[in-house]
């Protein structure tokens, strides 16, 4: 791989250990993935910030480096296990809460923006098209690969703190043009309502480890983050290309080897493979965190009702959807807990809860694993019927 005159100095530790450490890791990352050079990035999105998924390891390896190194360019962090200002009412110890917060500390010195959120794009971190970048939360990065026409691969947590830190990334995967051609299509028939997250679970399936190109797809840009979430969960793909009806496409499709038809009766068959039965001890809605529309269109939903009092409810959400939407919010409050920084997934629900339902693909695949969580899917609509009468 070739480096500048500067990146050989950062690697030969004359600008300090950390920095050091940061670039001999894109370093080795690039050697094994035949990149010749490392590439500028506009931002970073750094994920393993949840206590919970760290553990005790993370965070001294966090706390480590944090006194080393500072970032140079736009970094943001991913969820925590709680919400910093409302833990206790979620249930999180103090033991948790004291262990969350060294972390948060780490993070803050070195210069990441305490964002907390898998949707940086909406919180002000959102790059332009063809802006290289470092992020590391798998639905992030689908939503930047494929809506916002940014560049970058799935980093993991230290690749992208090192990402962060140098302010480049090794060039391969998804940073070069001709590895963004796709390779299977998917004709989709039709979407019935509230079905998009399924929809991204199955075309995640379908597409395994090839860039999906989906025909026939028209979705809102909240139904674009729920559809690539579920699609990046169910695959090893960060980024899909899509068509509108009626429109012709200028997509490159040489690459094509498969076309699949995907029928509406598929998409029914996953709904009642996912559905369970109507017994569940939380209803958790924001995976990824509800933008400020979806805050005020579940506000405006459930205006005028009474909340069941035997449901718990979580609305997750970021700290800037959360901001924009005092009105709505306060609403959402009287049926259940707006939590913000955090997640169903990444804050330690199984010590809590043990069936949850959601109308989210990602979580449909991650609560039975990193929440040991009986899951159960509803769309939105069904979930804010359940829990209001
Ligand atoms: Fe975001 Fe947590 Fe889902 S990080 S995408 S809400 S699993």
């Amino acid at each position: 791989m070739h480096l500048t005159s500067k990146e050989e100095r950062i690697l030969k530790g004359e600008e300090g250990f950390g920095r050091q450490k940061a670039i001999e890791l894109l370093v080795a990352l690039g050697d094994i993935y035949g990149a010749k050079r490392l590439v500028p990035i506009s931002s970073a999105q750094v994920s393993g910030a949840s206590f919970k998924t760290v553990g005790d390891a993370g965070i001294k390896f966090i706390e480590d480096f944090s006194s080393e190194a500072h970032v140079s360019v736009r970094a943001s962090v991913n969820p925590l296990g709680m919400d910093v200002l409302r833990w206790r009412s979620m249930g999180i110890d103090e033991r948790f809460k004291e262990k969350q917060m060294r972390i948060v500390r780490a993070y803050a010195s070195m210069g990441l923006e305490p964002l907390y959120s898998c949707t940086p794009y909406l919180a002000g971190n959102r790059p332009r098209a063809g802006q290289h970048i470092a992020w590391a939360e798998s639905s992030a990065t689908v939503f930047a690969n494929s809506v916002l026409g940014a560049l970058t691969n799935r980093e993991g947590g230290p690749s992208a703190l090192a990402a962060a830190v140098i302010g480049k990334t090794a060039e391969y995967g998804l940073h070069l043009i001709e590895n963004r051609l796709p390779s299977v299509q998917i004709d989709v028939e039709s979407i019935p309502q509230g079905s998009v997250p399924l929809l991204g679970y199955v075309v995640g399936r379908i597409a395994g480890n090839r860039i999906p190109y989906i025909t026939n797809l028209t979705l809102t840009n909240d139904e674009h983050k729920s559809f690539g979430a579920a699609m990046a969960a169910t695959s090893a793909v960060s980024m899909y290309l899509y068509g509108r009806p009626g429109v012709r496409s200028k997509i490159d499709t040489s690459r094509i080897e498969e076309c699949v038809s995907l029928p509406e009766s598929e998409l029914k068959e996953c709904q009642d493979s996912l559905s369970g039965d109507d017994s569940w001890d939380l209803v958790a809605i924001g995976c990824p965190h509800c933008s400020t529309q979806e805050l005020r269109r579940m506000a405006r939903t459930l205006d005028g009702k009474r909340p069941r009092k035997d449901c718990n409810v979580w609305f997750c959400t970021s700290r800037k959807a959360y901001a924009n939407a005092p009105d709505a919010v306060k609403t959402l409050k009287r049926f259940g807990k707006v939590l913000c920084d955090t997640c169903m997934v990444v804050a330690p629900i199984e010590k809590m809860f043990k069936r949850t339902a959601s109308d989210s693909g990602k979580a449909m695949v991650y609560l039975p694993t990193l929440g040991k969580q009986r899951a159960t899917f509803r769309t939105t609509d069904q979930l804010l019927e359940a829990i209001s009468r």
